[in-house]
């Protein structure tokens, strides 16, 4: 009887899963470059969209990708940019991670660069951006005992440090950020500069909410390859993925579900989870994600409770436009991507 019925449900589960919608959605391959791993990638519109990678690489289309700007960054050839943020058609910055750490920013598409932040410290390394409005900030691993963070108010044109409060600041040991799709820092809202997310991996995977609150993740965690490799916020609710990116397959401890309520987190884990280890999440609707790894891509309708796998393509960064409803993807050999 017990078996019967649980035989059911599995029947009943596969029968919504596969009835998903979701089945629908097509990954639209737009253009792709043999060599260059993209790992950048800001959507200012259905049209306009960046994206930035390695061997000084940088791309951009304005319609949407039917026709893309391929271009390498004059003295910066091989350099790699991985994370870059979109202002417009003609704006951009993007974050060269380490040896030296290096934020250039273009005012005229990506024509002429200007330097807007350097530092040369033995050991730095950025990991990844976010804007709202103005205001910006950057997240790097640990330097001489404490995490790396600095702030803009004007666009990205001046940076100042952060100094992080005591714990807020402090490694574990074998702690640091993966710079694997510019999205393990976030802000909670667009209207508050002082209130963002930022979640670790490695040894210990932790989650920082801004100066009030720090949690261990229960996702995958004691090795330099595990941990949490992006977060998204989508009003009280929100999402961490990671795993482990040395055995993508692995469909345990790779997503936890985030929901804030008065001043905590609380975790819960999906029901099925995404098929392997994921480096980028983002909500299309409240209800409707999408998240990527060197696996797949998974979709998922609930609110990130049941995913389902659509795609086995290998993507590094999945993002929505800012102001607009396509999604963009980016990945290894120059692969850039649309789900419709
Ligand atoms: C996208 O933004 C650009 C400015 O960067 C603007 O010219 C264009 O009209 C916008 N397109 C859409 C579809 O909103
Ligand atoms: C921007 O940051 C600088 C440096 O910290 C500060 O002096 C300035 O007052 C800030 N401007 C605004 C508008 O917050
Ligand atoms: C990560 O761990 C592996 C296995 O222990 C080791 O071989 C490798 O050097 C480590 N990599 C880094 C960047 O620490
Ligand atoms: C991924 O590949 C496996 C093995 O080839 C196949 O069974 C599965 O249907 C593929 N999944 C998708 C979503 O294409
Ligand atoms: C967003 O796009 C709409 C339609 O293209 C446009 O009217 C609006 O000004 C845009 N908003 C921002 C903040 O760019």
């Amino acid at each position: 009887m017990k078996k019967n019925r649980f035989h059911f449900l599995i029947l009943l589960l596969n029968i919504l899963v596969i009835n998903l919608p979701a089945l629908s959605q097509k990954i639209h391959l737009l253009d792709s470059r043999e060599g260059v791993s993209l790992r950048g990638l800001s959507a200012v519109n259905d049209s306009v969209f960046w994206v930035s990678g390695s061997k000084g690489t940088v791309a951009k289309s304005a319609d949407g990708g039917k026709s893309m700007v391929w271009m390498q960054v004059k003295n910066y050839e091989e350099r790699d940019f991985r994370d870059i943020e979109a202002f417009d058609s003609k704006t951009a910055i993007i974050m060269a991670v380490d040896a030296p750490a290096v934020i250039l920013k273009t005012y005229d598409g990506g024509m002429n660069w200007k330097k807007v932040f350097e530092d040369s410290t033995k050991g730095m390394f950025l990991d990844a951006m976010d804007f709202t409005g103005k205001n910006g900030i950057v997240i790097g691993d640990p330097v001489k005992g404490s995490f790396f963070m600095a702030a803009t108010n004007d666009s990205g044109d001046n940076w100042h440090k952060i100094n992080l409060k005591d714990s807020f600041g402090f490694p574990f040991k074998g702690e640091a950020f993966f710079a694997a799709s510019g999205s393990n820092i976030v802000f909670k809202n667009q209207q508050d500069k002082l209130n963002f997310l930022y979640v670790s991996g490695g040894e210990v995977s932790r989650i920082f909410w801004q100066d009030h609150l720090i949690k261990k993740l229960p996702m995958l965690q004691g090795k330099n390859s595990t941990g949490a490799n992006a977060i998204a916020i989508n009003k009280n609710k929100g999402i961490v993925v990671g795993g482990d990116f040395s055995a993508d397959t692995i469909d345990q401890g790779n997503c936890v579900l985030l929901d804030f309520t008065l001043q905590d987190i609380q975790f819960s884990k999906p029901e099925i989870p995404p098929q392997g280890y994921r480096s980028s999440v983002c909500y299309i609707t409240g209800e409707k994600l999408i998240t990527c790894g060197t696996s797949g891509i998974d979709i998922s309708l609930d609110g990130g409770k049941i995913w389902k796998k659509i795609s086995n393509q290998s993507f590094h960064v999945c993002q929505i436009a800012k102001n607009g409803t396509k999604v963009f993807l980016a990945g290894s050999k120059g692969k850039i991507a649309f789900m419709e």
